[in-house]
């Protein structure tokens, strides 16, 4: 049995987009048969909300689209991170810039923008922040993130 590959998604808080992307990229693995080959995970670049589940929002549109993000909890994203994954995927500019002012050369983490992972196809390269908006911003959140994660494992299984 081969060692999974360690993927960890970043946000801001860690309670609106990094926990979709967390639970969506996990689901896609589920389905496609390969729940042993990746261990997924999700972290934010401010402490604020360590500890607390999703926010309700992201979790009702989750379930909508039935996806279960209930049992996880806001983790503070660390630079110990960019030793323990192999993949830590930005959701937007400014969590890219936290992440890389922590990364050294000798880190193991491959490091980017989720979005990126749609190459040409992205018009954006951002997941917009949705905290303190209405339902569209995290309805647009996760259509986002689904689809991203989707090309994101066509990436990783795509040699093997
Ligand atoms: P997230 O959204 O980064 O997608 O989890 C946010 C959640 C909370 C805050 C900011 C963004 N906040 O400032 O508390």
């Amino acid at each position: 049995m081969t060692t999974p590959l360690r993927i960890q998604f970043v946000c801001l808080g860690n309670i609106c987009r990094s926990p979709v992307a967390e639970g969506v990229f996990r689901a896609l693995v589920d389905q496609a048969g390969l729940t042993a080959r990746f261990e997924v995970a999700s972290a934010g670049t401010g402490r604020w909300h360590v500890g607390e589940p999703p926010h309700a929002m992201t979790q009702a549109v989750a379930r909508g689209r039935g996806v279960d993000l209930s049992a996880q909890r806001a983790r503070h994203f660390g630079v110990d991170d960019l030793d323990a994954f192999d993949e830590v995927l930005a959701m937007d500019a400014q969590n890219l810039a936290h992440i890389r002012a922590l990364l050294r050369p000798t880190h193991r983490a491959r490091v980017g923008l989720l979005l990126d992972e749609l190459g040409a196809a992205a018009r954006v390269r951002e997941v917009p922040d949705p905290y303190g908006g209405d339902r569209d911003g995290f309805e647009r959140v996760h259509t986002l993130v689904e689809r991203a994660c989707a090309a994101l494992l066509e990436r990783l299984t795509a040699h093997h």
